[in-house]
């Protein structure tokens, strides 16, 4: 890192005071902590009520999550109700009930898609999350993804004091402000429970950046040789879940944004601030604004689109997103273009891949190399370029290497073309490959409509400087 700590402040001392100051703004005021405890008691004794009068299997009904242990940040306060049911009900009983329950206790419900069906509504003004699961016994053999909330409740509530809660708070703004706070996969963040974890286990912000400082990517946390297995190849982090240990708390979390937090460590150790805690909103640029950044630039920038599909839910369409994206640029890195960035956008009827390669056209001529001489390969390579029909700029000839070369036109030059020409082989997402290669539309920036779903992908474009540095 280029900024060093000041040896005129006393960092650790500033550190304190910043921390105080950005805690005092994060703690609930005690009548909003008060509500929530109210509105938690009164939300189960409501949905017991509820399954009584239905006769519904109901085994157990509670608030986990953040609003159970008072580390929610209030902006962003949802209250997380937890329907369980027995686990031997069919799944679409399961679904049936929970969605029932909800419907009972919250105003405005809205339909949302997990592994089961959920309802979000509100209760007294207050966001609620209404969600099946299964009531196991065993957390190391849940039925379905959240049924081992009830055991991280557990687990928590019994470790954390208040200081803990105030170092979670100030965590999560933390790593809000860098933009990795949220699990889902369109963030590729720190969970809410991750993050409870590791303020556990180093004590406050300030130890775990500390420690986090100096970590290599990827960063093991978990006991050696007791890792959980089944890691995929490309993890980040691995931290066992305590009431679980083969599972890795932190499998949502990536490369790039672990990568983030640990050079924000170091920088906020060095010099801390409250601008570290603020709320940031991403960067954003109107494409005219992008087109100048082009011109400045000598770039060029392809938007890649395609039809957007119906009911697939975010968690299942933004791996896929990003694996369209790669498809993409690995196409273009293979077809020898410099490609300096790709991001990804969605709207209301399509995804778009939006790419910056260094030009918008690759050379003319291809220089293709052979084999030397003598090896029996080289009979070949010279009945395929040397015969009277091939189609050749220049050569066969024997390079400087002592190996054959020959120079062919290129068919496709445009970073757009090529694309073209790629499209019915381009490994897509499932839900992403359209039956019609040709719906797969692809332009440069210059070409498209004033699209303002672009502009947050095109603010990552053309503003990827780490955001705690002064403006060029
Ligand atoms: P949240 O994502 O709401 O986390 O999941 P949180 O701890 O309340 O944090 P914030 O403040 O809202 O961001 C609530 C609980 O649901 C369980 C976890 O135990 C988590 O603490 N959960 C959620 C799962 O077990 N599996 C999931 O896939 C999602
Ligand atoms: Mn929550």
């Amino acid at each position: 890192m280029t900024s060093r700590a000041d040896p005129s402040v006393d960092t650790a001392a500033e550190a304190d005071r910043v921390e105080a100051a950005a805690a005092r703004r994060l703690a609930p005021s005690p009548a909003l902590l008060e509500r929530v405890a109210e509105v938690r008691t009164e939300l189960v004794r409501r949905v017991e009520e509820a399954a009584r009068a239905r006769s519904s299997p109901l085994v157990r009904a509670l608030v986990a999550g953040s609003a159970a242990r008072g580390t929610f940040l209030a902006d962003r306060l949802d209250v997380d109700l937890f329907l369980l049911f027995p686990s031997d009900l069919p799944r679409e009983r399961l679904r049936e009930e929970g969605l029932a329950l909800g419907r009972a206790v919250l105003a405005d419900p809205e339909t949302r898609y997990a592994e089961h069906p959920y309802l979000r509504g509100t209760f007294e003004g207050f966001r609620v999350d209404a969600v099946p699961g299964f009531a196991v016994t065993d957390p190391s053999r849940p039925l379905s993804a959240v049924d081992r909330t009830p055991f991280h409740q557990a687990w928590l509530a019994a470790r954390e004091t208040p200081e803990v809660v105030r170092e979670v708070r100030l965590t999560k703004r933390f790593l809000d402000h860098l933009g990795v706070y949220g699990s889902e996969a369109r963030t590729e963040g720190f969970s809410g429970y991750l993050v409870e974890l590791l303020v556990l286990r180093f004590g406050s912000l300030r130890r775990l950046l500390a420690a986090a400082r100096h970590w290599p990517v990827p960063v093991r946390l978990a006991e050696p040789g007791r890792e959980p297995p089944r890691l995929p190849e490309d993890v980040a982090l691995v931290l066992a879940d305590p009431v679980d240990p083969n599972r890795n708390v932190a499998t949502a979390l990536s490369r790039r944004n672990l990568g983030l937090v640990i050079a924000a460590a170091a920088a906020y150790l060095d010099r801390p601030a409250e601008s570290w805690f603020d709320v940031r909103r991403p960067s954003m640029h109107s494409r005219a604004e992008a087109l100048r950044h082009l011109a400045e630039r000598g770039t060029h920038v392809t938007v890649v689109s395609l039809p957007r599909p119906a009911e697939v839910v975010d968690d299942t369409l933004y791996p896929q997103v990003r694996k369209a994206a790669r498809a993409v640029a690995e196409t273009l890195a293979r077809a020898e273009f410099v490609v300096l960035g790709v991001t990804t956008a969605l709207d209301a009827e399509r995804v778009h891949v939006v790419l910056e390669v260094a030009h918008a056209d690759r050379p003319a001529v291809q220089l293709r190399s052979g084999p030397p001489p003598g090896i029996d390969r080289a009979g070949d390579f010279l009945a395929k370029w040397a015969g009277a029909g091939a189609r050749v700029l220049q050569g066969p000839y024997v390079r400087e290497d002592g190996s054959f070369g020959v120079e062919t036109a290129r068919k496709e030059r445009s970073v757009e073309s090529v694309v073209e020409a790629a499209r019915p082989r381009l490994a897509l997402g499932k839900d992403l490959t359209p039956r019609d290669p040709s719906r797969i539309e692809v332009r440069a920036l210059g070409d498209t409509e004033d699209l303002p779903s672009l502009a947050e992908a095109l603010g990552e474009l053309f503003d990827k400087r780490l955001p705690w540095l002064p403006p060029r």
